[in-house]
């Protein structure tokens, strides 16, 4: 990134221990330093257990952090409470691996798309449903996807209604953990080029986070290596391969080159990634 612009979001030494009954605690994450700067994709890589949704979910206040900051704008976040949370709720979204998870089976499609534009009283009832249309469009979901309920739509829909929601209130960033892991991988490759396209449209910075290096590599303009809760390496996605220098990000890179290779000489061809 430019190096003059102002990080969107910044976070300084940040830890957070969960007790582990029986055996003390877990540090989940380890004095992270990270930026996000405004319009960039920052990819989080690493193994399960690293920190990663730790990572999201102290970002999104949906765990408290144990020590640290945490600055959006420049403004420090790390005790926000009552109506200026309910506002940085609205400014960060976030897309989970599971969408099944965050619908009501009883809430149509539409009301679910609908909901924030009305709590956060960004339009008036008359004008949302016109809205909701829209987005749906944007998402690449017909209109006819507005009556239908979750079961209804299929996992890569589904998480298409999930996007629809989280652009719908204009957010400043959207945190994807493993949103499209669930997903086989033609659907997963549409819900990416969704994302690159979003992003070129409204401007919105973006962490994403995957296990998969290969994944993250697609979409973020940076990467950063998460290992035992530390943030081992940020690197540009382009130079990664050239450029990572942690025996840690190494190993991953090895990983996912024998996986082109074997799946290359699977193909039968002698294609160098
Ligand atoms: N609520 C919790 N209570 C106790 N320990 C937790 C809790 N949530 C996470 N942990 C621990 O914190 C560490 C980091 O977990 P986290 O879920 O952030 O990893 P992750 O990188 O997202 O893994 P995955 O790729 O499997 O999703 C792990 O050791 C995990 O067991
Ligand atoms: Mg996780």
């Amino acid at each position: 990134m430019s190096g003059h612009e102002a990080p969107i979001l910044e976070l300084t030494e940040l830890n957070k221990c969960y007790a582990a009954p029986g055996h003390g605690s877990v540090q989940a994450l380890c004095n992270v330093n990270l930026q996000l700067y405004p319009g960039e994709c920052l990819g989080i890589v690493g193994e399960s257990g690293s920190g990663k949704s730790t990572l999201a979910r102290c970002i999104t206040h949906l765990e408290k952090v144990t020590s640290g900051q945490m600055f959006y704008r420049g403004k420090d976040i790390t005790q926000l409470k009552g109506e200026p949370l309910r506002q940085l709720y609205k400014q960060v979204q976030m897309v989970f691996q599971e969408p099944s998870s965050i619908f009501n089976p009883r809430t149509s499609i539409g009301k679910f798309v609908r909901e924030p534009l009305l709590n956060y009283k960004m339009m008036r009832r008359s004008e949302a449903e016109t809205a909701v249309l829209r987005l749906l469009e944007r998402v690449g979901l017909p209109a006819e996807a507005a009556d239908k309920y979750p079961h209804e739509l299929s996992g890569g829909e589904q998480q298409r209604a999930v996007i629809a929601r989280a652009i719908g209130v204009q957010p400043d960033i959207i945190l994807f953990d493993e949103a499209t892991s669930a997903l086989d991988a033609p659907i997963q490759q549409q819900m990416l080029d969704l994302l690159v396209q979003l992003r070129r449209e409204t401007g919105v910075s973006c962490m994403f986070i995957s296990h998969d290096l290969a994944v993250v590599q697609k979409v973020s303009d940076r990467v950063a290596v998460m290992n035992k809760g530390e943030i081992v390496e940020v690197l540009e996605s382009a130079k990664l391969t050239t450029a990572a220098r942690h025996p840690y990000t190494r190993s991953l890179m090895a990983s996912v080159l024998s996986v082109r290779k074997i799946r290359n000489e699977i193909r039968g061809t002698k294609e160098v990634i």
